[in-house]
């Protein structure tokens, strides 16, 4: 039976400090059902006092298992179990991007890129066409956006994304950004910026950029497009195409004050969630999903599933509490997901 194992990046231990083997492990499951890597066996292991999580599967790995591996959130390394030897196997990434792309923005109140990252692998892994993560042709919705992170994973991994804020702060950091980025790594684009208006209405700003990763991808047409919609998220009838989305990833208000930021343009996230998912569900295909993370010191998790039901969409259950995790006194940090059946 080949075994994989898979050394953790020591950032995983920053963030999740002990419950980053736990929530690698809960990631792996998710992803070996999503994509049906057959008879998968997964398990947190120890080799010579190192955590690693192990893969266990019937057959020899596939490309595209190899590419899951590959691409979960926590990966470092990955080894085929040779008896007492570990070999090492070469990661596959589909990484067009500099990966500076994620890490180099820092400010209060940025989700966490780790999670963000594990957040959109298990979004994209319960919908209907997992694949498109892999193949580039996942459209990724973030309907809080706030400076970007999201944004900016999805355009890493060669995804088209596009973003809602309110906060014109944010609008106008990530503008600042993702312009001055692009031109240091002389990446051929255009940015666009612009006033929003529907029938002769203001509903705000946006932000159109188109981006090659290089200058062949450029001549092929291969390129990725950032939207940015500087509007309120509760009212956006009419901007985005329904039925156009794969996945919807977001990072909901904490009902905690990070400064001067973000948070408070909406305290209470389960009334915000309800004005919003009716339009946000509207721009998901069929067989599309959400994943919303979410502090549960203000939201419950019962009323969270509730809510997504009534919207049309069915949570999709793993066991208990398997993503949970303190981030603080005042962050008891969940996600949970939801599919679009019909
Ligand atoms: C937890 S933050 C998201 C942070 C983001 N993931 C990042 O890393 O920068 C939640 C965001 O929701 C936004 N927000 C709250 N109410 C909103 C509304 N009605 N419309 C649009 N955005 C809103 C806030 O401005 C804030 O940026």
């Amino acid at each position: 039976m080949p075994e994989h194992l898979i050394l953790l990046a020591p950032s995983a231990n920053r963030v999740y400090a002990a419950d980053a083997p736990r929530l690698a492990e809960a990631e792996l499951r998710a992803m070996a059902t999503g994509f049906e890597l057959p008879d998968a066996d997964v398990s947190a292991t120890q080799v010579a006092g190192v955590d690693y999580l192990a893969l266990r599967t019937s057959d020899v790995l596939t490309e595209s298992a190899l590419r899951v591996l590959s691409d979960l959130s926590a990966t470092h390394a990955i080894f085929r179990r040779e008896d007492d030897l570990l070999a090492p196997v070469p990661a596959q990434r589909r990484a067009p991007y500099p990966s500076d792309l994620v890490t180099i923005q820092k400010y209060q109140g940025k989700t966490n890129e780790q999670w963000t990252r594990l957040l959109l692998n298990v979004t994209a892994a319960a919908t209907r066409a997992p694949g498109r993560l892999l193949d580039g042709t996942l459209k990724v919705l973030d309907p809080l956006c706030g400076r970007g992170t999201t944004l900016n994973i999805a355009l890493s991994l060669g995804l088209d994304v596009t973003g809602i804020d309110l906060d014109s702060k944010d609008f106008q950091a990530y503008s600042a950004f993702i312009k001055t980025w692009m031109r240091q790594h002389r990446l051929k684009h255009t940015a666009d910026e612009s006033n929003l208006r529907t029938n002769g209405r203001a509903r705000g700003k946006q932000l159109r950029v188109e981006v090659a990763s290089s200058k062949d991808a450029h001549k092929d047409g291969d390129t990725q497009r950032v939207t940015y919609l500087s509007t309120d998220t509760t009212d956006i009838d009419g901007l985005l195409k329904p039925r156009t989305v794969d996945v919807i990833v977001t990072d909901t208000p904490y009902g905690v004050q990070h400064g001067s930021h973000g948070d408070r343009l909406a305290r209470s996230p389960l009334e915000l969630l309800g004005r919003a998912l009716p339009q946000w569900q509207r721009l998901l295909r069929t067989g599309g999903a959400i994943g919303l993370s979410y502090n549960r010191h203000v939201a419950p998790r019962d009323e969270l599933a509730a809510l997504l039901s009534d919207n049309g969409l069915t949570p999709v259950d793993g066991p208990a509490d398997e993503f949970r995790h303190r981030v603080d006194a005042s962050i008891d940090r969940d996600l949970v997901v939801a599919r679009k059946d019909a």
